[in-house]
């Protein structure tokens, strides 16, 4: 068995105690022009069957015969995203200012519905129909999308070589990419791009790796994407490149099940170890796919922290009629400094859903601001590292903060603690196992 690396995990922030009279780096003053942003959208689930009913098993496919918990306009907890949930996003990142230069977005557009109410075709419609509607809000900036599970029929078993829906995306984001980053992603689902001269995007299909993907079973490199990224950085490092790798199933542990990561644990490692060698140049990874608000550190084989990894929360509001909580409908934008490229904030904006729909008015707001909300200098490794030890005390307030972005300010009646804060990985055990496996690896 594969040794399991270090990845720190779900993070976590500062505990209180107010030892800096010192202000926080100031962000959003005189340094301002220096400051670039970027948005994050990931998880859409557009499902298009979503209709306000009194038959609650019949406001949507995605609630599979479960009767939808309290719907409205903008949606339900039990369902997928109604359309009109999406153009409300799409509508409130467009009245922020300043606009950011950019856009990543982080794939799954497909309901969660059983494979015989989907097909390739369908498949595809709802890749062009979230495609065309970005287009049509965002005409003047480009997006840099990568393919999720769902973004494929049968869901999951995402392909090595060229197919039908790889083309069609090579053919879609056509107006965002180059033709060298078309030609690889119409082979094998992944690409790289220059998004500034000397900023790098590497856009993964990291479901080669996924667990249930039954194609890549047993093959060492599928698609030959560790030997292409591997070629990637070392290029991107003698060019002096930074770099920032997004993908949609996010490497590391999940934040919900001990000990246990999305991807297969051989390709876990084998990715760790790239990222290892080339943390110096890359400035952050964002991922989505588990709709929830998470932050992971990158620890180098000494159990020092050297890179960032963010999980953005989803747009739908989804969550299977057993789970205890969901999260509300997010959106978020980064900010880095212009210089370096290094990460300075995230400004996390949610929609209420319940308000929403009660109020009939979608009522975005900023949730958090992540360097005021646990009084960091910046969102990079150091600093969050800081932050998840501090998690680790019991009963831990900054945790519980943490938590209730996890959730997207879902239910600020629910603790995470117990089983709970374990599958977290902030707990002093799980953080020491983690330690130990770094020390252990060899060098
Ligand atoms: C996307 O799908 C929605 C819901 O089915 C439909 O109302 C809308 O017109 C479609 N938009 C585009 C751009 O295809
Ligand atoms: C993978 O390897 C295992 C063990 O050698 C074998 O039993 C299994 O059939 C292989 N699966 C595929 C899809 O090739
Ligand atoms: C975590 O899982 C790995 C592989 O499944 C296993 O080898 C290891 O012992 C587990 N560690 C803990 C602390 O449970
Ligand atoms: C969301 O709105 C509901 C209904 O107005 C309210 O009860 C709840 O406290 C709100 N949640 C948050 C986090 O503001
Ligand atoms: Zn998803
Ligand atoms: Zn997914």
């Amino acid at each position: 068995m594969v040794a399991l690396s270090p990845l720190l995990l779900g993070l976590v922030l500062f505990q209180g105690i107010r030892i800096k009279a010192a202000p926080i780096a100031p962000v959003d003053s005189e340094h301002l022009s220096g400051v670039g942003r970027f948005w994050h959208v990931s998880d859409l689930h557009l499902d298009p069957t979503y209709h306000v009913t009194d038959v609650r098993t019949d406001v949507c496919s995605s609630s599979k015969g479960f009767p939808a918990l309290n719907p409205g306009i903008f949606g339900d907890y039990l369902c997928d995203s109604p359309y009109q949930l999406i153009l409300s996003a799409f509508q409130h990142m467009k009245t922020l200012a300043p606009q950011p230069e950019f856009m990543i977005w982080t794939g799954d557009s497909p309901p969660h519905v059983p494979a015989g109410k989907l097909s390739t075709d369908l498949v595809i419609q709802v890749m062009r129909n979230m495609t065309q509607t970005i287009r049509e809000y965002f005409p003047d900036i480009r997006v840099y999308p990568a393919l999720g599970n769902h973004d494929y029929w049968p869901q999951d078993q995402l392909p090595t070589s060229t197919n039908e829906i790889y083309q069609a995306a090579a053919r879609l984001w056509e107006p965002w990419l180059k033709p060298e980053a078309l030609d690889t992603l119409r082979e094998g689902g992944f690409y790289s791009q220059l998004v500034q001269p000397k900023l790098r995007l590497v856009g993964l299909n990291t479901i080669l790796y996924y667990s249930p993907n039954k194609v890549t079973m047993n093959m060492s490199d599928p698609a030959g994407q560790f030997q292409w990224l591997q070629n990637i950085l070392e290029t991107s490092a003698q060019n002096m490149e930074k770099v920032i790798v997004i993908g949609h199933v996010p490497v590391g542990y999940l934040p919900y099940v001990k000990n246990t990561t999305a991807i297969r644990e051989v390709y876990h490692e084998r990715l760790v170890k790239i990222f290892r060698d080339y943390c110096a140049i890359i400035s952050g990874h964002f991922y989505g796919h588990t709709h929830r608000d998470s932050i992971m550190v990158l620890l180098d084989e000494l159990g020092m922290p050297v890179n960032s990894m963010f999980v953005t929360p989803a747009v739908t509001p989804i969550k299977s009629f057993s789970e205890p909580y969901s999260n509300n409908p997010a959106f978020r934008m980064y900010l880095y400094d212009r210089q370096d490229y290094g990460m300075l904030d995230i400004w996390q904006y949610y929609m209420n859903l319940t308000e929403a729909n009660e109020e009939k008015r979608a009522d975005w707001k900023l949730e958090y601001k992540m360097t005021e909300a646990f009084r960091l200098k910046d969102i990079q490794p150091h600093s969050l590292f800081k932050l998840a030890r501090s998690f680790e005390i019991d009963q831990s307030i900054e945790f519980q903060k943490y938590f209730q972005h996890y959730m997207v300010s879902y239910d600020d009646g629910i603790i995470c603690d117990g089983e709970c804060k374990l599958a977290q990985h902030v707990s002093k055990t799980t953080a020491l196992t983690n330690f130990n496996l770094v020390a252990a690896l060899p060098g």
